[in-house]
């Protein structure tokens, strides 16, 4: 049986350590594999190469992904699918494996609903995808924020500053949350919490006035900012959209310092993190992690276990339906944020 492998969607770190399995993998059940550049697009157009263990050879530890990859809906491109399920016919392929988040499994749930053969791999930095407890790419953004926050602090300290740092996160704020912990940030700004400004800025005033004259914010991009308690919440967008037709989310971390020196009068700076945090080598907890969705999803195809996704729970990798990935976002833990407010101010 021939499989064919696509990445889908942002890239992360990992992407290559998935392939790599999946064909290491495919090789012990006497699989072949071929390799669908740039997501969705490859199949619709018919763009492909083979993959074996001498051409994933050597991508373990590389960030980004040989085969590329793309924003690509098949469902939104004209005769997309009928030259997708042509395509699936004349290469004669027993299985699509996708690797993706939202966008990609939410399009490959609806193939498979069509009766396609079709095995997810959920990805993304967000770790925003439910029926998994975390995917792998997240903990690679953890580490780059924090530390970023870590090399924020001494600048901020010395120059007795408040520095906002603006993190990935779309709908939600896992990544501002572990990485403002783990960075001991003072005020962590996430999606799920409308920000209002005023009150963040009587934090920091209460901080400063009890002597700690410097401090870090971190904010997801994605966090929704009311400039006063009256205020409508609203997203800070850049105008432009994504490949998706999404609104480009750009310009909340500079808002916020904006606003922080307005009201507080202390002098404010802004970093923005942005694509570094998903940039380079995954940490060797994504490369584990990655390895063993790669296996469990080829396992998946040989046992034709399809329309579901490989997933973690707890510390076991299993099956569950794609629906799952994309019924719900996986939004930040109330718990987990409660104990991240513990340290605010
Ligand atoms: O979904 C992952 C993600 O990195 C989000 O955190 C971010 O908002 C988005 O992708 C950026 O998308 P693009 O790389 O297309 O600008």
């Amino acid at each position: 049986m021939k499989i064919a492998l696509l990445t889908g969607g942002g890239d992360c770190p990992g992407l290559n350590a998935v392939i790599r399995a999946v064909v290491r993998r495919a090789h012990r059940h006497g699989l072949e594999v071929m390799g669908l550049r740039d997501g969705w697009k490859g199949l619709i157009d018919d763009q492909h190469f083979p993959l074996t263990r001498e051409t994933t050879s050597g991508i373990l530890h590389r960030g980004g992904t040989i085969l590329g990859t793309s924003r690509t809906n098949p469902f939104k491109v004209p005769d997309g699918l009928e030259k997708l399920k042509r395509n699936v016919e004349r290469n004669n392929l027993g299985a699509i494996v996708a690797i993706g988040g939202e966008g990609t499994l939410s399009a490959a749930a609806r193939l498979s609903d069509l009766g396609l053969p079709i095995v997810g791999v959920p990805k993304t930095i967000d770790n925003d995808l439910g029926g998994t407890d975390f995917t792998f790419g997240f903990d690679t953004a953890v580490a780059i924020a924090t530390e970023a926050i870590d090399r924020l602090h001494s600048t901020a300290e010395a120059h007795k500053r408040i520095i906002v740092c603006e993190v990935m996160g779309r709908h939600v704020g896992w990544i501002a949350t572990y990485s403002g912990m783990a960075g001991g940030a003072d005020v962590i700004l996430v999606p799920e919490v409308p920000a209002d400004l005023s009150r963040v800025a009587e934090h920091l005033q209460r901080r400063h006035a009890s002597g700690r004259n410097f401090s870090i914010v971190v904010v997801a991009e994605g966090t929704k900012i009311k400039l006063d308690a009256a205020s409508e919440e609203k997203l800070i967008t850049s105008g432009a959209l994504d490949e998706a037709g999404r609104p480009r989310l750009g310009g909340v971390g500079q808002l916020v310092a904006n606003e922080i020196e307005r009201l507080t009068g202390f002098e404010t700076r802004v970093s923005v993190l942005g694509h570094i945090q998903r940039g380079g080598t995954p940490t060797a907890h994504d490369r584990v992690l990655a390895t063993r969705f790669g296996v469990h999803a080829c396992d998946m195809v040989a046992a034709r276990e399809f329309g579901k996704m490989a997933a973690l729970r707890g510390n076991q990798v299993v099956s569950v339906p794609l629906s799952e990935a994309t019924k719900q976002l996986k939004r930040v833990d109330p718990e987990l944020f409660d104990v991240a407010q513990v340290f605010f101010g």
